[in-house]
């Protein structure tokens, strides 16, 4: 039986009913963080907990967001913290959390409530907002961060996780933040890959649970799956019509993105580094700070979406995003392994005939015990090769001067083959369990980043080439192999490396872009096994896939650029695919031109045309990299596939035409209908990159409307004898 309650208990639990009840009924704090069109809300509840109340277009009297809950009639939520800005777990949270912790006392629970929140406004366009949240119980709190870019209506998310307890606290999850969407009905549009089979798109409705993209990788994190996808609401959008929200994490390591459709039929997003075999000891008065989640949210299809985005990587992210590129060519399917000094010093000159910027010099020219004859030797013993290269670089880099052209180089700094004398020298700076077998990734291990030590290794391998060589122009940085065996001889943690892998290779590159900042290099990783918007900000390109294949970079160049501009994306013409040398240059130029081939066995048409199509490039480059991308027609499901890139001023543009479909008449047998242009101004269209001896069937000296372009449309004349048509564009008065 219940005992009755004496007078002084009586008192306080009336005096705590009251506090409660002030506390519930006081007026909720809501935080809008907006971008030209769009509004994230997020709202405290009666428990203080802050959720997000909102995620679309914004509207004009932000105090109607308040208004915006009691509209929803949902099933019951059985939480109180289904929408959380960031969900914790081991309190009411019944749905995958952005955090779990274990604190000091080896409890595992955690409630983080709202604390206060702060606005800065950074420049004209980028704001920062901050909340701040604490357990009530424990002292550890976590704030979160909302970066705004208010006209590319993108948002950057990260969480500074700090423990204040007397303690060690460990961080058995960790994401960088939770958005929470409401509609009807949720379609994904992931990727999948492999070695030259990089960005495959697949997509699909949502169903209720947990769909996860992740990796586990360590290094080359996306091989298989990069860190990007797109959520369309309510019905897949196309490239112009409907409400879709792309995702993307910054981090070039193991990540994980949860997405999870609950039984309020809503979806929670949770995106951050993979907690798989990572728990993270935080030491008292110690703050993790998480990567940033990227977003961007467009009404108005796929297309508007990844203008925003690729706006926004060039003005902010992409190490010299704005500025220009170098044409090369590359000797890697040219020579493989076998080359000497004579050899590419002829490259040198085929360099110039060809008329690129740059000859660069791939793998294969270092390495003297275990001389660098094939994969499985010498990477790590960074010494030129003394019989391949007697003179060392610094005569190739001369000669090339000589030539009139710049010099670039290929590295690999981050592994090591086990016959190298790296290796043998340091064998505890090697990436391999202790007791076990070693297992290779193409005959190689990776290096120890973690370890401090290995990251000056790393650092000086190219502050050397560059203080031998201060004319060197250009860095290929590979990275071919994944991480089996996760042990380092340097961490007493061991389920800290993988994040402090990542730390290290990003402080190696800090420190590299302080000594070198505009110096442009590739991120290039057997092809596209690494690429994402944290990388990117110490590189000015990276490299899509191994396959040029023309026909099959289509595919993949169309799905890589809606999440990255056209200037990032190294397109090299090669051997590859069985497509004249005019489709192949034609496809690479929708991008950063590179050629791979062997310039001397060129027939003199070829030749000619690739030297003509370099300068046509030096004209048509600046609208590539800096205009407007709009995807005319898909090459799923069409027989031709189309590209416009289009300048700010709505005046000159570029129109890249395919023939991806070879069966009997495939055609352009419809006009195309072109995008973005001024219905008013009148336009003149004139064919480019004409091969040699062949005529172009476009009338250039006739004007079109805009609208009449747009509404009609305009039709390149693709077919079987003329695959691929470039056709200039122009405002004519
Ligand atoms: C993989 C890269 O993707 C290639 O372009 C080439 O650089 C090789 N590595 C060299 O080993």
């Amino acid at each position: 039986m219940q005992k009755p309650m004496s007078g002084l208990t009586c008192l306080t639990v009336i005096t705590l009913f009251f506090l409660v009840q002030q506390h519930a009924f006081s007026q909720n704090i809501t935080i809008p963080v907006e971008t030209q069109h769009n509004a994230l809300v997020l709202q405290t509840n009666s428990s203080n907990n802050v959720g997000i109340v909102y995620l679309g277009p914004k509207l004009t009297d932000k105090k109607e967001y308040e208004a915006i809950t009691a509209m929803y009639k949902q099933t019951t939520e059985y939480t109180g913290v289904a929408n959380a800005a960031y969900a914790a777990s081991g309190s009411r949270n019944l749905f995958e959390p952005a955090i779990t912790v274990t604190h000091a006392d080896g409890n595992t629970s955690l409630d983080l409530q709202y604390v206060r929140h702060e606005t800065t406004k950074l420049d004209e366009n980028t704001s920062l907002i901050t909340v701040l949240l604490k357990d009530p119980v424990y002292d550890l709190e976590v704030k979160l961060n909302y970066k705004t870019f208010f006209n590319e209506d993108v948002m950057e998310q990260w969480s500074e996780i700090r423990n204040n307890e007397k303690g060690n606290v460990v961080l058995q999850k960790f994401a960088s933040a939770g958005l929470y969407l409401k509609a009807q009905s949720f379609w994904l549009r992931q990727y999948h890959g492999d070695w030259a089979k990089e960005m495959q798109p697949e997509e699909s409705r949502l169903t209720h649970g947990i769909k996860t993209l992740d990796s586990k990788l360590g290094t080359r994190a996306d091989l298989f799956q990069p860190p990007v996808f797109m959520i369309s609401l309510d019905k897949p959008a196309t490239e112009d019509e409907g409400a879709v929200l792309y995702g993307a994490l910054e981090w070039s390591g193991n990540f994980r993105i949860d997405l999870e459709l609950d039984n309020q039929d809503n979806l929670r997003i949770m995106a951050g580094i993979n907690n798989h075999a990572s728990p993270y000891t935080l030491q008292p008065g110690e703050t993790f700070t998480t990567p940033a989640f990227l977003s961007v949210l467009s009404y108005q299809g796929k297309g508007d979406a990844s203008r925003k985005l690729q706006a926004w990587a060039r003005n902010y992210r992409l190490l010299d995003g704005k500025g220009s590129r170098l044409t090369l060519l590359n000797n890697w399917e040219a020579t493989y392994f076998d080359f000497n000094e004579t050899r590419l010093k002829a490259l040198l000159k085929d360099t110039k005939a060809l008329g690129v910027d740059m000859f660069l010099l791939d793998d294969g020219w270092f390495a003297n015990k275990y001389p660098r004859n094939n994969d499985d030797a010498g990477l790590g013993d960074w010494q030129e090769n003394k019989s391949k290269l007697p003179n060392g670089i610094a005569s190739l880099v001369s000669e090339a001067q000589n030539n009139g052209v710049k010099f670039g180089i290929w590295v690999e700094p981050e592994m090591v083959n086990p016959r190298s004398e790296l290796y043998e020298k340091h064998p505890d700076w090697v990436v391999k369990q202790p007791n076990r077998k070693e297992y290779y990734f193409r005959n190689q291990l990776v290096l120890d980043l973690s370890n401090p030590q290995v990251q000056e290794f790393v650092f000086n391998t190219i502050d050397n080439l560059f203080t031998k060589n201060p004319k060197l122009a250009y860095i290929k940085w590979d990275c071919n192999a994944v991480v089996y065996n996760a042990y380092s001889a340097h961490l007493t943690n061991q389920s800290h490396f993988y994040i402090q892998y990542v730390q290290g290779l990003y402080s190696v590159l800090q420190k590299l872009r302080k000594k070198y900042p505009t110096v442009p290099m590739m991120l290039c990783s057997g092809g596209g096994g690494r690429v994402d918007y944290a990388a990117l900000q110490y590189f000015t390109e990276f490299w899509p896939s191994d396959n040029t294949d023309p026909l099959e970079r289509i595919y993949m160049q169309w799905e890589y650029s809606y999440f990255y501009p056209a200037i990032s994306s190294s397109n090299h013409v090669t051997d590859w695919g069985r497509q004249p040398i005019k489709y192949r240059t034609d496809v690479a130029m929708m991008g950063k031109l590179g050629f791979d081939i062997v310039v001397s066995k060129l027939n003199e048409k070829d030749l000619r045309f690739c030297q003509e199509a370099l300068k046509t490039y030096t004209t048509i480059k600046p609208i590539i990299w800096q205009g407007n991308q709009y995807r005319l027609q898909d090459p799923v499901g069409n027989s031709v596939a189309s590209i416009l890139y289009l300048d700010a001023q709505q005046s000159a543009g570029v129109i890249f035409n395919y023939l991806v479909n070879n069966r009997y008449g495939a055609a352009s047998e419809r006009p195309i209908r072109l995008k973005g242009l001024d219905p008013k101004k009148k336009y003149q269209l004139k064919e480019l990159n004409i091969y040699p001896g062949t005529l172009s069937t476009i009338n250039s000296d006739k004007t079109y409307t805009g609208e009449f372009l747009m509404t009609v449309g305009f039709n390149p004349d693709a077919r079987a004898n003329r695959t691929s048509v470039v056709l200039e564009l122009k405002a004519v008065e």
